[in-house]
């Protein structure tokens, strides 16, 4: 079972952002099987934690010009969720960069609440909005 299991439940119906929301359950499964399974090699998980920031700069950068082009009204709120994951991961980047070795188990942990969360939550609730707004 992975650690971080993908669900119908996760899916919004949109298909370039499911896909980009499994690529970012993935990224956080292969990231997990590295530090938990794997040698850990330090190349590696920055490597990985490179990949999810980035990946993560594009799919929030596909909502935010959603939101943008069809007013979304939450817009601005759910944005801050974005800055502020943008923020968190960066700061674990920093860490794992500066050496701190105690930080796997919470850094998954982190990725996976939040992922699940903002996506159950923040991301859910755009949902009919765009899809009113013939979004597909
Ligand atoms: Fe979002
Ligand atoms: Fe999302």
């Amino acid at each position: 079972m992975a650690f971080l299991e993908w669900s119908d439940n996760l899916e919004l119906g949109f298909a370039e952002i499911d896909n980009q929301h499994r690529w970012l359950v993935n990224a956080t499964n292969a990231l997990h099987d590295e530090l938990i399974h794997g040698k850990a090699d330090r190349a590696e998980v920055e490597k990985l934690l490179n990949g999810l920031v980035d990946y993560t700069l594009t799919h929030f950068v596909t909502e935010e010009l959603l939101f943008h082009w069809h007013n979304y009204p939450d817009d601005e709120a759910h944005t801050r969720e974005h800055t502020n994951f943008v923020t968190a991961v960066r700061e674990w980047q920093k860490r794992y960069k500066a050496g701190e070795e105690e930080l796997s188990e919470e850094i998954l942990e982190f990725l996976k609440h939040w992922l699940l969360d903002h996506i159950l939550k923040s991301d859910k609730a755009y949902a009919p909005f765009l899809k009113a707004h013939g979004v597909k």
